[in-house]
């Protein structure tokens, strides 16, 4: 135990020196990236732009991204020492500023739970799969793209949904975000003027009310996502292609979510995103990572890997499924150790049921 706190002390430690030395000009972190690979942060940069297709307008404003991606290298940095187990570097945000990632590309608001949400019951635990992946069964469609919109609490709440109608329909079907972002305002009974508001934020609960009140969901295609605000509402009533039968709120309890998980489908979980940002690949297990629930996305699977070289030891994970596009993350997905409610991921968990209808 002692080695641990030896540990903390000597992170808590960098963090202070690190952004300490970041303000004086001189990037210490960029020149060791650029030492272990022989290349200059300009070139990292140009390969970030090439590969994310970045253009900016104006020579300030390149000079500013810059300024924001080595930032974000560091950042990178301090994230891999503190959650060794993942791999962190650049990524589609690397030249976005940890506000503008937040008021960008999450978009989880309100706490509250709807009148008809009900608490999951309790389910036996003593024969779970060792590992599990609805991925292998068919529940699962492709990875989606929020894009530079708050609406990640809409493909939490549609990953749920057809993955719920998938189990009672037996057929894939890939929903509507912009049906919710365009017509969903339902409110966040427990915090007045909190409502789910599209590319600005809202609540997977709160959608699943309104599904059940509105009578359904519209198919990807017949409702296409824009990723934009203020669009009137195209709902046809003609065209619901799942519903919500009834949905219901899971306990803390990790086995009760794995529980639930393998009985109802995918589940609709939220979760805080710092690491996100910076995230490649692995299991993400950061030794501390704040509680505060900030995106919405969709729990798919669980497993457990080990990784060496510091210790052979198992470690358990989640499999999450995000809506930043297929070139984020392990193919669209994240992994987050599983065990101790790190970031929060096992605070806000919910299991829909979908009516047994088959749409048109
Ligand atoms: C839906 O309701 C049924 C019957 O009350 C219950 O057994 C089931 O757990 C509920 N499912 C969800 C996902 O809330």
């Amino acid at each position: 135990m002692v080695d641990h706190r030896i540990l903390f002390l000597l992170f808590v430690f960098f963090l202070f020196f690190s952004n300490v030395s970041s303000s004086d000009g001189v990037d210490p972190m960029i020149c060791q990236v650029v030492d272990d690979e022989g290349l200059g942060a300009e070139h990292h940069f140009l390969e970030f732009k090439r590969r994310f297709g970045k253009v900016y307008a104006t020579e300030e404003e390149h000079g500013y991204r810059f300024n924001v991606f080595k930032s974000n290298m560091h950042r990178a940095r301090r994230h891999q020492l503190l959650d060794p187990s993942a791999v962190h570097g650049v990524t589609r945000f690397s030249d976005l500023t940890p506000m503008e990632f937040r008021h960008s590309v999450l978009g989880l608001r309100g706490v509250g739970l709807p009148s008809d949400a009900d608490s999951a019951p309790i389910l036996p635990t003593d024969n779970l799969p060792k590992d599990f992946d609805w991925r292998e069964h068919g529940a699962v469609t492709p990875v989606k793209n929020q894009g530079s919109c708050g609406s990640c609490w809409s493909f939490s709440a549609t990953g749920a949904l057809e993955g719920a109608h998938f189990l009672s329909t037996g057929e894939l079907v890939s929903l509507s975000e912009q049906q919710l972002v365009d017509c969903d305002h339902q409110c966040d009974p427990e915090e007045a003027g909190s409502c789910d508001s599209g590319c600005n934020g809202g609540l997977m609960n709160s959608a699943f009310e309104y599904i059940l009140n509105n009578g359904g969901v519209m198919r990807e295609e017949d409702y296409p996502y824009s990723g934009t605000n203020g669009g009137t509402c195209k709902f046809d009533k003609a065209k619901i292609a799942a519903s919500v039968a009834n949905f219901s709120v899971v306990s803390r309890d990790e086995d009760q979510i794995a529980a639930n998980l393998v009985k109802n489908g995918p589940l609709a979980v939220a979760i805080n995103a710092v690491y996100m940002q910076t995230y490649v690949g692995g299991v993400s297990c950061p030794y501390v990572c704040s509680k505060k629930l900030n995106h919405g996305v969709l729990l798919v699977g669980y497993g457990s890997e080990s990784y060496a070289p510091i210790r052979m030891k198992q470690k358990p994970y989640w499999i999450i499924k995000n809506s930043w596009g297929e070139n984020w993350g392990e193919n669209g997905y994240y992994k987050i150790c599983r065990g101790r409610n790190i970031c929060g991921v096992d605070s806000m968990v919910s299991t829909v049921a979908a009516l047994h209808t088959t749409g048109n």
